[in-house]
């Protein structure tokens, strides 16, 4: 079944230029995109989206880490688009993910892991929410329907 999920590129691969390579990687999995926006997290708004880490001992870091700078927030679709991603990208633990997962590929601690995605169709749901609204999410993004010939003016 078609679902979709959240990802968001975070603020080590923004900052060292991997944006257009991941983005690559991620479309040649045949994920599209149907929705993407920068922004840069406040510290409440981090605090919020992680909220269910709010006890564990990395929490702090992981909030300094992702509100540092900009980061890339998307909407994913595809057939099984919620495991297909987690599997794409890879272990928490860049060390421990498979060859050529994105973590893998520019992870570089598990607090600078390159990238997040939702872990349950639930989550990606609330995920989603929590950045967009649904008019910000396109509905038929591929169907652009292109004449086959210029037309003169
Ligand atoms: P992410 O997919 O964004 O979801 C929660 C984040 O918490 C996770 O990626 C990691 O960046 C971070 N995280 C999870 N476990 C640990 C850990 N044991 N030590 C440090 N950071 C962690």
């Amino acid at each position: 079944m078609t679902n979709r999920t959240l990802s968001i590129l975070k603020p080590n691969v923004v900052a060292k230029h991997h944006t257009g390579e991941i983005l690559t990687l991620i479309e040649k999995q045949g994920f599209r995109i149907i929705a993407l926006k920068m922004l840069q997290f406040t510290t409440i708004d981090a605090a919020k989206f992680y909220s269910i880490h709010k006890n564990r001992p990395f929490f702090r870091n992981l909030n300094l880490f992702m509100t540092a700078g900009p980061v890339i927030v998307m909407v994913l679709e595809k057939e099984n688009a919620v495991a297909d991603f987690r599997k794409m990208i890879g272990d928490t633990d860049p060390q421990k993910a498979e060859k050529n997962t994105i973590r893998s590929l520019f992870g570089e601690s598990k607090t600078r892991n390159a990238i997040h995605a939702s872990d349950s169709e639930e989550n990606a749901r609330q995920e989603i929410s929590f950045f967009f609204s649904e008019r910000e999410i396109t509905e038929k993004p591929y169907l652009l329907p292109i004449p086959e010939k210029e037309i003169d003016a």
